[in-house]
């Protein structure tokens, strides 16, 4: 089932999303619509909070991806109760980002790219490991949204300042986009 995807202004992106446990109702149905609205909308990440629910669930497809990095072929990962335990900040990378939550924005974003990650299995394996590249990029991006923040929160103050009219009519629901949207 595909899902409306909350956007920017909406209070739950910026709430910070909890923990779920194995008695979750419907995890394997929510993971599942989760893939699906990310498919439609053509994003390559897609937080809970973005579906309206402050819980700590991810998912990822990098597929799309395979031409330039074949490591990602059927690339498609969900990650449960994922947190990020370190930042090697040795080596920063600035990259252009966007959001399915805020659509029509895309700006560079400055991100270590190296990270430790803790997380579970859809079936609560506990998983922890360095992570790097275009995936790290985008955990950091989809870990963000569980702490209540945005790309756009990073991004320098002038190139806020710059886009703070578009900030402001995606408030207002002036915007366009090619998929369901609350
Ligand atoms: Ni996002």
């Amino acid at each position: 089932m595909i899902l409306p995807i909350y956007t920017y202004g909406q209070p739950v992106l910026r709430k910070v999303a909890q923990d779920i446990t194995p008695d979750y109702p419907e995890l394997p149905k929510l993971i599942e619509d989760m893939f699906e609205t990310m498919y439609r909308s053509e994003g390559v990440g897609l937080a809970a909070p973005q579906i309206g629910k402050d819980i700590r669930v991810i998912v990822v497809t990098l597929d799309v991806l395979k031409d330039e990095y074949p490591e990602y072929a059927d690339f498609n990962h969900a990650y449960i109760n994922p947190h990020i335990l370190e930042y090697d900040d040795s080596e920063m990378q600035t990259m252009d980002e966007g959001c399915l939550s805020l659509p029509g924005i895309h700006e560079p974003v400055k991100r270590p790219t190296r990270i430790l990650v803790r997380w579970m299995e859809p079936d609560f394996t506990e998983r922890e490991e360095w992570v790097e590249g275009y995936l790290a990029r985008v955990l950091q991006h989809e870990i963000d949204h569980l702490e209540g923040k945005v790309f756009t929160d990073r991004i320098t103050p002038l190139r806020k300042q710059m886009i703070r009219s578009k900030m402001n009519a995606l408030v207002k629901g002036k915007f366009r986009c090619g998929y369901k949207t609350k």
